[in-house]
């Protein structure tokens, strides 16, 4: 009895430390939030791992930091290429992905961006979001980002 009575004591003592400053309490925990395939500041990739679950940054035709030559089939093959990489980084592949997020500069892109997405990714796809903006925010044509699952974790 008298165990028990310290058990929940400090439970409660826990639990109200908990309460009382959650933000300080998440930042001690293990880390699960895990930066990963940056291309450096200003053509950023990389992508954010929590609990089995990766999600990319919006991932640019880029390699080494630069825009790659080519239409939208190149880029939208580098891009692929380089969430692939991403994924690999977290463990896991395109195989496990739940979700894309297509963001095209100019929607009369679409079918070219189709063709090449289409044979890249393995079936079945993941959902998928294909939309024009505006403007990206560098000189390319196609942006996409991506959620995979993490198998095993
Ligand atoms: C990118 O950088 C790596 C490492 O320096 C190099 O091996 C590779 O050839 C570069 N790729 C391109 C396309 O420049
Ligand atoms: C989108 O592409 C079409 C076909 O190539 C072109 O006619 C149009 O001007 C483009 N739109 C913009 C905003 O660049």
């Amino acid at each position: 009895m008298v165990q028990l009575t310290v058990i929940v004591t400090t439970f409660l003592a826990v639990a109200s430390a908990a309460l009382s400053s959650p933000i300080q309490n998440a930042a001690k925990k293990d880390p699960v939030v895990t930066y990963l395939g940056s291309q450096g500041p200003v053509l950023s990739g990389g992508a954010f791992t929590t609990k089995g679950i990766v999600y990319t940054a919006g991932t640019i035709p880029s390699v080494n930091g630069s825009i790659i030559e080519g239409g939208i089939k190149e880029q939208t093959a580098q891009v692929i290429k380089n969430i692939a990489a991403i994924l690999e980084e977290a463990g896991t592949s395109w195989h496990y992905a739940m979700k894309t997020t297509v963001f095209l500069a100019n929607m009369s892109d679409y079918s070219a961006m189709n063709e090449v997405y289409g044979k890249l990714l393995p079936s079945p796809k993941p959902a998928r979001t294909a939309v024009e903006v505006g403007k990206l925010p560098g000189n390319f044509l196609v942006e996409i980002e991506a959620i995979a699952a993490i198998p095993d974790c």
